[in-house]
């Protein structure tokens, strides 16, 4: 009787504070004028999210009458891959979401979202939104302020030209050994795409970023003296635990009778600090010995902070703990990880589902490398500002499947003015704004009426210059705004060009001699098979981090070399 109570009373003063929170959030979202959305539940509550995933609620609540569920049209993990802009073509290009934790402002106006990414004291990065990914140090992804500031002063050289070099001759080894497994699968085809990308990515982030080069077909792999685990198997587990990291504390990890699985995450994660540890010393004795070394993001990103210590002038003069450190060498190999692997994975599914564009960048390829015995490795610096239409893939398949479909920032503690499609509003401190990508990159007004249509010649347009040379043209520079898969302003992705680099690569490696194509069916036909190909692509959802294809292992995918 007495639990009863309390239950029921409880339940009650939690019903009773949604209310008063709800009507105090949506007292403040009135001033801001804009269209409202009322939704009892905030899109990052934990228990909303377990509802959601467990029970098929969502498709309930929207045939609720009079659109009493629309709410939950935008309340879900990556709601706006589903929705391109179709919300916004109902609401406007902006509208407050009203929840009873915060209010969220979503933007799909590009010059508004051009202000938001680029105004970063006004619209600040939520650290504490990011703070789960301080497993191993404070870094340049988890700070805010003057923090952020020497963070990124500080990692900025680790992305320089040296950096693209070797990603692009790693990405093109890898490539080239992966491609190889896959042509012995013959007319089997394999079902692990995205694994093996997701493997590729992994070595090119160990072999170009922190100079430890792994053979692609995986083996036996010893680890060196005093370790157990190799720097490469104890990174995949870190990267593939993050979350449980995040969420978990470690002193539950190492209780001995805990899961074998948790022990296997504690075990990877002390090897992978171990490694970083080691990486260091070696880093900076080499630097004292004033000895010339391949440049890669760890060596670059040490020297600088190094180097930041001896000058005293600057803010960034206190250079980087160890900590900050080892938080950024795990955020580069986070960041780095799954974003691209899905882009590489996803445009492989992509590109077997319309064979046309395989032979329209294998056209490229092949006039960049045009003799047989001519190899692309050594070759960055001349070939990959000439692989347009390689690089048009890869916007292609960042505009409509991107890793990420919105950015979160806040107003912090003051008001900020921001001008939406004309009209100028204040929003209200407190307020979370959210730059809705899929929106804007799915906007006829700025893509045209085919924007849903996956078409990489969009991307390309003739010059007088290029006319005259043939038949190469340039690539497309997007109104600001329109194109923000890497977001933009002081904040945007540092990686994004090594990702470039590393896209490109690939690309030249499978299909300058090969093709891909869906293993068919019994009794299926081609056009059903490609089709079924779209299906599973625009079958993607939010995972813990990025989107990602759901079901990626449905179809087959198999090789052969053309002539
Ligand atoms: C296709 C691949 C990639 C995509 C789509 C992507 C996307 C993004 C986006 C949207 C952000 C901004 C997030 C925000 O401000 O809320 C970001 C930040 C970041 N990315 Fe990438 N990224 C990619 C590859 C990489 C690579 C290869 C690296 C490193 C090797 C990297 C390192 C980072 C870091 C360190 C940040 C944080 C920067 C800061 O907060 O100042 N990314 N990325
Ligand atoms: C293809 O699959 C069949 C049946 O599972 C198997 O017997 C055969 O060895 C496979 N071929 C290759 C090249 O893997
Ligand atoms: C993509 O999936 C959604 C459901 O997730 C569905 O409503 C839509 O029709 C699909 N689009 C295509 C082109 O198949």
């Amino acid at each position: 009787m007495t639990v009863l109570v309390v239950l029921s009373s409880s339940v009650l003063a939690w019903v009773i504070w949604t209310l008063i929170s709800l009507l105090s959030n949506y007292l403040t979202a009135r001033r801001i004028g804009l269209p409202i959305i009322i939704s009892p539940v905030s899109s990052l509550n934990p228990y909303w999210i377990l509802t959601y995933r467990a029970l098929p609620i969502l498709p309930l609540l929207q045939s609720l009458p009079f659109n009493l569920g629309k709410w939950s049209r935008c309340t879900y993990m990556g709601w706006s891959f589903d929705d391109k802009y179709l919300l916004h073509k109902e609401l406007g290009s902006a509208f407050t979401l009203v929840t009873p934790s915060v209010n969220e402002v979503w933007i799909a106006d590009s010059d508004a979202a051009y202000v938001v990414l680029s105004r970063r004291k006004d619209y600040i990065k939520p650290a504490k939104m990011y703070q789960p990914l301080a497993i191993f140090g404070p870094n340049v992804n988890t700070v805010e302020g003057d923090d952020w500031q020497r963070h990124r002063k500080l990692t900025a050289p680790s992305f320089n030209e040296k950096t693209s070099t070797s990603v692009w001759d790693e990405a093109l080894r890898q490539a080239g050994d992966m491609l190889h497994s896959w042509m012995e699968r013959s007319t089997n085809g394999t079902r692990d795409t995205v694994a093996h990308t997701a493997t590729l990515a992994l070595h090119v982030l160990t072999g170009a970023g922190f100079g430890i080069s792994y053979s692609y077909g995986k083996g036996v792999q010893t680890p060196p003296e005093g370790h157990d685990i190799s720097y490469r198997d104890a990174l995949l587990t870190v990267l593939q635990s993050v979350v449980l990291l995040s969420t978990v504390p470690r002193s539950w990890m190492t209780f001995r009778f805990s899961p074998a699985k948790l022990r296997k995450v504690d075990q990877a994660t002390k090897e992978f600090q171990l490694y970083m540890a080691e990486m260091l010393i070696n880093e900076r004795s080499q630097i004292h010995k004033r000895s010339s070394q391949s440049r890669n993001l760890l060596t670059a990103l040490v020297r600088a902070s190094e180097e930041a210590k001896e000058s005293s002038h600057e803010i960034s003069h206190q250079g980087l703990t160890d900590d900050e450190i080892f938080g950024n060498i795990f955020i580069y190999n986070l960041a780095g990880y799954e974003t691209t692997a899905n882009t590489i994975a996803t445009g492989i599914f992509l590109l077997a589902a319309y064979p046309e564009w395989q032979e329209w960048v294998a056209e490229e390829i092949n006039l960049v490398f045009d003799e047989e015995e001519d190899s692309p490795g050594g070759r960055y610096e001349e070939a990959f500002p000439k692989l347009r239409r390689c690089l048009a893939v890869m916007f292609e398949i960042l505009r409509l499947h991107g890793s990420n479909v919105y950015i979160p920032r806040t107003t912090g503690s003051v008001d900020s003015a921001l001008h939406i499609n004309g009209k100028n509003y204040i929003i209200p401190s407190g307020t979370f704004t959210m730059t809705n990508l899929q929106a804007l990159h799915t906007d006829p007004r700025s893509w045209g009426l085919d924007s849903l249509v996956w078409r990489p010649s969009r991307w390309l347009v003739s010059t007088p210059d290029t006319v005259a040379s043939g038949y190469t043209k340039e690539l497309i520079e997007p109104i600001k705004g329109t194109f923000l898969p890497w977001a933009d302003g002081p904040r945007v992705c540092p990686g994004r060009k090594v990702a470039q680099v590393e896209f490109v690569a690939v690309m030249v490696a499978l299909f300058r001699k090969h093709r891909v194509q869906p293993v068919l069916m019994e009794g299926e036909s081609a056009d059903a098979g490609k089709e079924r190909l779209r299906d599973i692509v625009n079958d993607s959802g939010l995972s813990a981090v990025t989107m990602q294809m759901r079901c990626p292992r449905a179809a087959a995918l198999m090789w052969r070399r053309v002539e």
